[in-house]
C-alpha cells in the first residue's frame, strides 16, 4: 500500500517519525523509495542541485511537471509530494490551484508542497478544497531568497518567533497535512511542533520536530554548491562517483575496457563466409 496524508496523520499520533528525502528521476526515486521513506519530495531544489542555477527562482511549472512524473513512476511505496515553484501560486488563487492540479493529473504526485504563511492562507485552504494535499514550508522559505536578503536562519528575535508560530497555525487552520520548517533555531521548532496537530518535517530545525527531510545530494556528497551547517553526510556517493568515472576513464585509455567479458561473439563458421 501506498503512503499517503493518513500515514502522516498516524505518524504524528503514534510518535512515529517520519523520514522525507529528494528524488528528481525515475531511477534515483526507485533507490529513495527502496530505502523504506515515508514520502519523496520532487523539490523545486532540483534548480541547483539539478539544473545548476544559484537558487530557486528561475524553477518553472514545466519542471517540476517533468520531474515529477518521473520521480511518480519510480515511487512504489512512498507518498510523493512536488514543490510548486515561485510565482506559480502567488498571483492569485486560482492560478495556484490550476497549477497544484497540474502536478497531480499531468506529474502524479500526491500532494503539492508551497512556501509561505499567513499571506498564502487562502490559496492552500483553494487548493485543498480542490481535494489536492497541501504540505506548508514556513522559516527559510528559499523562493523568497531576494526579500530576505540570503539564506539566512529565521526566527531569532520575539517578534519573528511570534510571526512563525502565526505562519504555522494559519497553514494549518487552512488545511494543510503537514508543514515543512526549515533553518529555525531548534527550540522553536519544538514550539512550533508542539503547537500543531499536523506533522512538522524539519531541515535545519533540530531533532523536535516530526520528521526530518534531506536533499539526497547534500547527504551523499553529490553536490558542492554550498554545504549548510544541518546536512549530515550519510554517504560518500560523490568520492565513489568520482573514482568510478576515473577508472572508466583510464580503462578506456588504457585499452583494457571493454574486455572479453562484456563482448558478443560470433562463431567462427560466419566470421569465414564473410571473408575475413
Ligand atoms: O526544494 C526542496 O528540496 C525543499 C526542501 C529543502 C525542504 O523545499
Amino acid at each position: 500500500m501506498k503512503n499517503t496524508v493518513a500515514t502522516f496523520a498516524a505518524a504524528k499520533a503514534d510518535g512515529n517519525k517520519i523520514a522525507m528525502l529528494t528524488a528528481y528521476d525515475y531511477s534515483m526515486a526507485r533507490l529513495v523509495d527502496q530505502s523504506g521513506v515515508d514520502a519523496i519530495l520532487v523539490g523545486d531544489s532540483l534548480g541547483m542541485v539539478m539544473l545548476g542555477y544559484e537558487d530557486t527562482v528561475s524553477v518553472t511549472m514545466e519542471d517540476m511537471v517533468h520531474h515529477t512524473r518521473a520521480v511518480a513512476r519510480g515511487a512504489a511505496k512512498s507518498m510523493v509530494v512536488a514543490d510548486l515553484p515561485f510565482l506559480s501560486y502567488h498571483v492569485s488563487v486560482p492560478q495556484a490551484v490550476a497549477n497544484a492540479g497540474r502536478l497531480l493529473k499531468e506529474g502524479r504526485a500526491q500532494a503539492v508542497k508551497l512556501e509561505g504563511g499567513i499571506p498564502l492562507a487562502p490559496q492552500i485552504r483553494a487548493i485543498v478544497d480542490a481535494s489536492i494535499p497541501v504540505m506548508g514550508h514556513i522559516g527559510l522559505t528559499p523562493q523568497s531568497v531576494n526579500a530576505f536578503g540570503g539564506f539566512k536562519v529565521q526566527g531569532r528575535d520575539v517578534a519573528a518567533i511570534r510571526r512563525l508560530l502565526d505562519d504555522a497555525k494559519a497553514v494549518e487552520d487552512a488545511g494543510a497535512f503537514a508543514v515543512v520548517v526549515e533553518c529555525v533555531p531548534e527550540k522553536v521548532a519544538e514550539r512550533i511542533t508542539a503547537s500543531l496537530s499536523i506533522p512538522t518535517i524539519g531541515i535545519g530545525a533540530g531533532p523536535a520536530c516530526d520528521g526530518q527531510v534531506l536533499v539526497y545530494q547534500d547527504m551523499l556528497g553529490m553536490f558542492e554548491g554550498f554545504a549548510s551547517k544541518f546536512v549530515k553526510r550519510f554517504g560518500e556517493a560523490g568520492e565513489l562517483m568520482r573514482a568510478a568515472f576515473a577508472a572508466y576513464v583510464a580503462e578506456v585509455r588504457g585499452g583494457t575496457f571493454p574486455g572479453p567479458e562484456h563482448g558478443f561473439s560470433i562463431s567462427e563458421d560466419v566470421l569465414r563466409e564473410i571473408g575475413d
